[in-house]
């Protein structure tokens, strides 16, 4: 367990920081009701909106005892009145033990995290990164695949904008994975995380349709939302919306272990008949996402679990 440390960046974790999180949210699922964080206080901030990731990280810090400050909405904060964020941190460090955020500005969580004196946890910055997501996502590979090494990876819609892609294949450099990427060109893969993985050796297929022969060859089906608040021109964003929806026919050739995964909200991209299928995933994997922040805001204060 390291000291206490801000939580921005997927890239500056190794292997065994990975698998020692995973090891620390099975340990908080076991139990997840503990007085670890009694007198602690958790603020999150969320510059965006957001449910799952807001709420899970409220429920983990309730959960080991902490109390909650912060706000869902900037309208309600002095934001509305310019204050800037480095203000706002300023300020919040002083009255928190460790600070939650999420914010448009990519980057915004490592500026945060350079202003606070208190550990940051980088709740989605922009297009940019969102490692906590990817750490349940993790958790949630490891439990049903039994581990991280060697699987098939096929992420499907907005990898150009989408911020849980751009996190997911950075973790994943450490365990040895192939990957497809199904989009349409204008929502491909940028062009510096290709580079980044042809730099680490890690094959990856590009695609522009989702069918039954992608799925066959796939482990994890990582679906995402076309992410219409990123678009500058809204005409841009209705010729691509509904280009993938994963439907219950198209599964019939999937691997028997194949689970879909989904950060969540989803728009049309699963069809709700998918639900009941074996292979559907994605509700268990929001529930992860509770066990895993309560790793992470224990790791970034440096109190162990176990
Ligand atoms: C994701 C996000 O905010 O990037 N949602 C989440 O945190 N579960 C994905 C999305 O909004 O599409």
């Amino acid at each position: 367990m390291r000291q206490t440390h801000s939580f921005v960046s997927i890239g500056g974790l190794t292997r065994e920081d990975i698998l020692s999180l995973i090891a620390e949210a099975a340990e908080a699922e076991r139990q997840p009701n503990r007085t670890l964080l009694q007198g602690r206080i958790v603020a999150t901030l969320f510059f965006e909106p957001s449910t799952r990731t807001r709420l899970s990280f409220e429920t983990a810090a309730n959960r080991l005892g902490a109390k909650v400050i912060g706000f869902s909405d900037p309208k309600v904060s002095s934001t509305t009145k310019g204050e800037t964020l480095n203000d706002t941190i300023r300020m919040v460090s002083n009255y928190a033990d460790v600070i939650v955020m999420r914010h448009h500005l990519e980057g915004a969580a490592l500026y945060a995290a350079e202003i606070s004196d208190k550990p940051v946890i980088n709740a989605g910055d922009g297009a940019h990164e969102h490692p906590t997501q990817t750490m349940l996502d993790l958790y949630s590979i490891h439990k049903t695949q039994g581990g991280l090494d060697g699987l098939d990876l096929c992420l499907v819609g907005d990898l150009k904008y989408g911020r849980t892609v751009h996190s997911l294949i950075q973790a994943m450099r450490h365990f040895n994975p192939r990957f497809h990427f199904v989009a349409p060109k204008e929502l491909a893969m940028p062009d510096e995380y290709k580079q980044q993985l042809q730099a680490w050796g890690i094959p990856y297929v590009e695609h522009t349709d989702l069918t039954p022969e992608v799925i066959s060859q796939c482990d994890i089906l990582y679906m995402t939302r076309v992410q219409r608040e990123r678009f500058q021109d809204l005409a841009e964003y209705e010729k691509v919306k509904d280009l993938y929806v994963l439907r219950a026919a198209m599964l019939g050739g999937a691997r028997e272990n194949m689970k879909i995964l989904h950060p969540l909200p989803r728009v049309n991209e699963i069809a709700v008949d998918v639900d009941d299928t074996p292979h559907a995933y994605y509700f268990r994997q929001a529930e992860n996402g509770l066990y895993m922040r309560e790793a992470i805001i224990c790791d970034t204060l440096g109190i162990p679990l176990h």
